[in-house]
């Protein structure tokens, strides 16, 4: 499974790439607002500096909702460096703006997908990716994961290209979950990724190595 990192804080991109197991990063206005990120040219730029960090995919969204609009920012992103991936909203309009940049082999990530229905028609237009928000589905009662399985399944059966990009990841079980159920990417905060480092019979187990070493080298 590939790790993205979802966050658009320049910090906690390069932390995850230093270790040496990240595949790409994912952003949205939310989260650039949250760092403080605004007007087009600093946006633009930001998204150039992530890109210098990571080595992989950076998913950058259009604001756009209309085809048209969603050509034209999607073109100016794709332009800014090799590893953009235009991300485009789940509407009508989306759905047609997949299939053109699919067409000119562009990628993209379709977001705020919330049903099978919606990831297969974007996997119809040739999205690369496909976004399901497990934790905000989680967050109303609904099992963000089911929704996993069931892309997974509708993918396999016709062995559609397009990535599973489990989204809306919020913690360490997440992560597992996803891998377990055969998502092809997460993507979630710094902090899903390092829990999996953690176990208190690692850290005890440690000290008394070291503990031990110490003892015998006096
Ligand atoms: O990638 C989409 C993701 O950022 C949404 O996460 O935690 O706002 O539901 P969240």
């Amino acid at each position: 499974m590939k790790f993205f990192i979802d966050t658009a804080n320049l910090e906690q991109i390069k932390e995850a790439q230093d270790l040496g197991i990240l595949d790409g990063v994912t952003t949205n206005p939310s989260l650039m607002a949250k760092e403080g990120i605004t007007g087009q040219q600093n946006i633009l730029d930001h998204y150039v500096n992530i890109c210098e960090i990571s080595d992989g995919d950076v998913s950058a969204e259009v604001i756009s909702t209309d085809f048209e609009g969603m050509v034209r920012e999607g073109e100016i992103l794709a332009a800014l460096h090799p590893n953009i991936v235009v991300k485009i909203p789940m509407v009508k309009d989306g759905i047609k703006a997949l299939k053109y940049f699919s067409d000119k082999g562009i990628k993209t990530n379709c977001t705020l997908i919330f049903t099978a229905g919606q990831a297969l028609l974007a996997a119809k237009a040739g999205a690369t990716y496909v976004s399901p928000f497990i934790g905000r589905l989680d967050d109303i009662g609904y099992d963000g994961m089911e929704l996993i399985a069931q892309i997974r399944a509708i993918f396999d059966n016709y062995m559609f290209e397009t990535e599973i990009l489990a989204a809306s990841v919020r913690n360490t079980m997440h992560v597992i979950r996803c891998a377990e159920v055969g998502s092809d990417v997460m993507t979630g905060p710094l902090s899903s990724i390092l829990g999996l480092l953690k176990h208190p019979l690692t850290e005890s187990g440690l000290a008394q190595f070291l503990a031990d070493h110490a003892k015998g080298n006096k």
